[in-house]
């Protein structure tokens, strides 16, 4: 496991940081965003969102749990982003009515705020990204950690499939 700790000082480098680390990014990756409201989960989404070419405007998908942007791989084939924000989601019910399984093990990149909210259906590898305020305004302290799957699951072999 890698961990970063940065502090950023203003929206636009909160989303240069997720530019760069979008970079790392591959097919079938999820970040899982946590963070208190305001402390810059969707900017960072945004970032990541750029970095891939997304010309659609990205907001937080509240009321609809899931958005879907069209973006470009590094070699320039189509990638599609899901952006989900689970601030409203009542019940687990829910997550598997949007077809969450499809979201986490796709050939695509998923971007989750609120993820904790999905307890046992996290994804076993993943990046966690939380973010909090710092003592100014506009500071953030932005923590990025690259879990890794160490069971040998089914999860995980379809997850290696999906990559594949
Ligand atoms: N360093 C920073 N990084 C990100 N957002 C910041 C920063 N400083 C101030 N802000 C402000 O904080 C808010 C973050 O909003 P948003 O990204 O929607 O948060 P969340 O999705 O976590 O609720 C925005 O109003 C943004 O302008
Ligand atoms: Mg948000």
């Amino acid at each position: 496991m890698t961990q970063r700790r940065t502090m950023t000082r203003s929206e636009d480098e909160t989303r240069a940081l997720a530019r760069a680390f979008a970079a790392e990014l591959r097919r079938g990756d999820v970040v899982a965003l946590s963070g208190e409201l305001g402390a810059g989960k969707t900017h960072f989404v945004k970032g990541m969102c750029e970095a891939f070419g997304v010309h659609e405007p990205v907001t937080s998908p509240t009321f609809v749990i899931l958005n879907r942007y069209g973006g470009k791989d590094s070699t320039g084939n189509e990638l599609l982003l899901y952006h989900l924000d689970l601030y409203r989601v009542k019940s687990l019910e829910e997550i598997y009515d949007i077809g969450y399984e499809e979201i986490f093990y796709s050939n695509g990149i998923a971007f989750v705020e609120w993820a904790e909210f999905l307890g046992e259906l996290l994804p076993p590898r993943r990046y966690d990204v939380r973010l909090s305020f710092g003592e100014q305004e506009h500071e953030r302290t932005i923590e990025i950690h690259s879990v890794e799957d160490k069971r040998d699951d089914a999860s995980s072999v379809s997850r290696r499939k999906a990559r594949a």
